[in-house]
């Protein structure tokens, strides 16, 4: 049985065991309800470390209070039964009272990248994750540390975070993994009644549509917006937060496509907030 963790202490313990015999460890932070995204993440650490640990939880300082942290689905049992198969050595689960103690004040706040895409529509959230995943790191003092290219954004800031901070720790990107439609698995899909999630469906196709126009030959940012736009309000159930193309380095808008650029949408599908993305390197 895999082991299930819920302290710090716990965790440290372990993974100090691990250090003695000169094993290497790798880290996949993630809120829990696994699926195959979360599954090709703890594969690729599976691959390059000794042991790894998956974290399960549920950060509340990066939900805003009218945002879904409550209702965010959770299944323990199903999710150690995902890890053990791929072959995680333990979860790391603890309650929210342990990762962050009454008199709890320190916070991890990033300058640039984060005031955009959905650092504008969530203003909170990416200090919320900064501070998580950088209280991982110190907790498990992993060698590498796997993210999703699913929440682009995320990545660029945690990739930042670690050059910024010092930590002594390799930050894998992993590529999207996709239902057989298309829409970008997440644990957010399970809110989608079967009407929305016929519509969903809309996120990639818009952006499919999208690169192939700069695959084309396309190079002016407006007219890919524009079309990519156009495609999602084709949806009934769609409501855009943002279309945005961005220098994936900087974050700034582009107007011209030229280097390496991420295309990054977020939409609601009925009350559901949905993202997905892609990056084109020219
Ligand atoms: P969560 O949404 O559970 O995602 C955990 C990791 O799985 C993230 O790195 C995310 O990008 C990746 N992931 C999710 N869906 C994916 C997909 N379809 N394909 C590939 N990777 C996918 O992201 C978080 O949790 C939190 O913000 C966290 C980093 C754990 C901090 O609380």
């Amino acid at each position: 049985m895999i082991t299930i963790a819920k302290t710090v202490d716990e965790v440290r313990s372990i993974v100090k065991g691990w250090r003695k015999e000169g094993l290497s460890v790798g880290l996949v932070p993630t809120m829990g309800f696994l699926h195959e995204g979360h599954k090709s993440l703890i594969d690729a650490a599976v691959r390059d470390n000794d042991r790894v640990v998956v974290s399960v939880f549920v950060n509340p300082t990066q939900f805003a209070p009218n945002e879904d942290f409550e209702s965010y689905p959770r299944d323990l049992n199903k999710d150690a039964e995902l890890c053990e198969k791929a072959g995680a050595a333990v979860i790391f689960h603890p309650e929210p009272s342990e990762m962050y103690h009454e008199d709890y004040s320190t916070f991890v706040d990033m300058r640039t990248l984060t005031q955009v895409l959905c650092g504008k529509t969530r203003p909170i959230h990416f200090s919320g994750v900064c501070t998580v995943v950088s209280k991982l790191f110190h907790i498990v003092a992993p060698d590498r540390a796997y993210f999703g290219q699913k929440d682009a954004q995320q990545l660029a800031v945690i990739r930042h975070m670690v050059e910024d901070l010092n930590f002594d720790i390799e930050i894998v990107g992993c590529p999207i993994v996709r239902e057989a439609d298309g829409l970008a698995k997440s644990s957010r899909n399970t809110y989608l009644n079967e009407e929305e999630r016929k519509q969903a469906v809309i996120l990639s196709q818009a952006l499919k549509e999208g690169l192939s126009l700069i695959q084309q030959g396309e190079r002016d940012a407006d007219k890919v917006k524009n079309v990519v736009r156009s495609r999602i309000g084709t949806a009934p159930l769609a409501r855009i937060d943002y279309v945005e193309m961005v220098d994936f380095k900087t974050f700034e808008n582009v107007k011209e496509i030229k280097g390496e650029i991420l295309t990054a949408v977020a939409v609601y599908i009925g009350k559901t907030r949905l993202i997905d993305n892609f990056i084109w390197k020219g």
